[in-house]
């Protein structure tokens, strides 16, 4: 944790005033330093009042995805351990994919509040709003044949179920990768990857997950399909709470691909999911198929049983 961070930890579970004294003899720095790590938390927003001889009183806390504010919510072992934070971004993808090529380890995350060009599937742009939802891209260096990388978007998607789960929703997953609640998009999943000599190099997970958006901020394009928690339970969410849940399932299920290999990831999706009998329909651009699940492969790969013959569909939209 940084410096920033620390004098949080203190200001928030100090009680009424926390003294610079106090902080100082701590932390083993001066009293002035604990004054400037202070104005840059008032610049940054944080509300704190100052009483002479009785010391800080952290009164307000802006609703901004700072790495230490995630923190405290991470049971990870170095999934978001090195984070970079920016207030606005093009695309997290871009910026994540920049610093993979630059040697960042494995786990980084960026977050940010808004990005002017976020990247969807399907070249779509993915609308969003300032300081609403989570943008976060996770770099990943996974020991797996790029034949294999496919089922690292489940990994993304069931981080996501498990994370509604813990918040009391019900969720849908919807092959490939996208996380909807009663039909409606929550959470939308980009996985990019940098591929030499055969080998994985990294893999940069981008994630969209509709937070506190209320239904007359959506554009126009989604305001039918799209939803978001505070759409589903007319309550606001701390943001960096969801942030930590959520890199925090991604950690679990990232070591159960890395330990056991794609295999059981593709079983767990599965059953998640429930596809196994369903008739589903599958549109790709120039053709359209129709069949009854028989669930996924190890490849994550749909596989649906068209005129007594099995079909392995690698892409596409699917509806129920
Ligand atoms: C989809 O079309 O369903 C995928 C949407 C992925 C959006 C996320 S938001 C964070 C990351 N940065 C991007 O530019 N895209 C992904």
């Amino acid at each position: 944790m940084n410096r920033i961070g620390e004098i949080l930890t203190f200001l928030k579970k100090g009680g009424e005033y926390v003294s610079g004294d106090y902080m100082a003899d701590q932390m083993k720095i001066s009293r002035t330093a604990i004054w400037k790590y202070i104005k840059q938390l008032e610049g940054l927003g944080y509300k704190i009042d100052k009483v002479k001889g009785r010391g800080y009183h952290l009164r307000a806390i802006p609703d901004r995805l700072f790495p230490w504010e995630i923190e405290p919510h991470l049971e990870t072992s170095f999934v978001g351990r090195d984070a970079v934070y920016r207030d606005a971004v093009e695309s997290t993808n871009s910026l994540a994919y920049g610093l993979a090529l630059k040697n960042a380890a494995d786990g980084t995350v960026v977050v940010t509040e808004t990005q002017r060009a976020g990247r969807g599937r399907l070249k779509r742009l993915w609308f969003s709003p300032y300081a609403k939802n989570l943008y976060v891209s996770i770099i990943l260096r996974p020991q797996l044949h790029p034949s294999r990388i496919y089922p690292l978007t489940f990994m993304s998607s069931l981080a996501v179920f498990d994370t509604l789960e813990a918040l009391g929703i019900q969720p849908q997953l919807k092959w490939p990768n996208d996380v909807l609640v009663k039909g409606r998009k929550i959470c939308g999943t980009l996985t990019e990857l940098s591929v030499e000599a055969d080998a994985v190099q990294f893999v940069v997970i981008g994630i969209g997950f509709n937070v506190n958006m209320k239904k007359i901020e959506l554009a126009d394009e989604i305001r039918s399909t799209a939803t978001s928690l505070l759409m589903e339970t007319k309550k606001a969410f701390e943001r960096a709470r969801v942030c930590g849940m959520l890199l925090t399932n991604m950690e679990k299920y990232y070591r159960l691909v890395c330990d056991e290999g794609t295999e059981q990831i593709c079983r767990i999706w599965e059953n998640r999911a429930g596809i196994k009998g369903k008739t589903l329909e599958v549109v790709q651009i120039d053709r359209t198929y129709r069949g009854v699940s028989e669930g996924v492969d190890h490849d994550g790969g749909l596989l649906l049983a068209i005129d007594g013959g099995i079909t392995k569909i690698i892409a596409g939209d699917v509806s129920v």
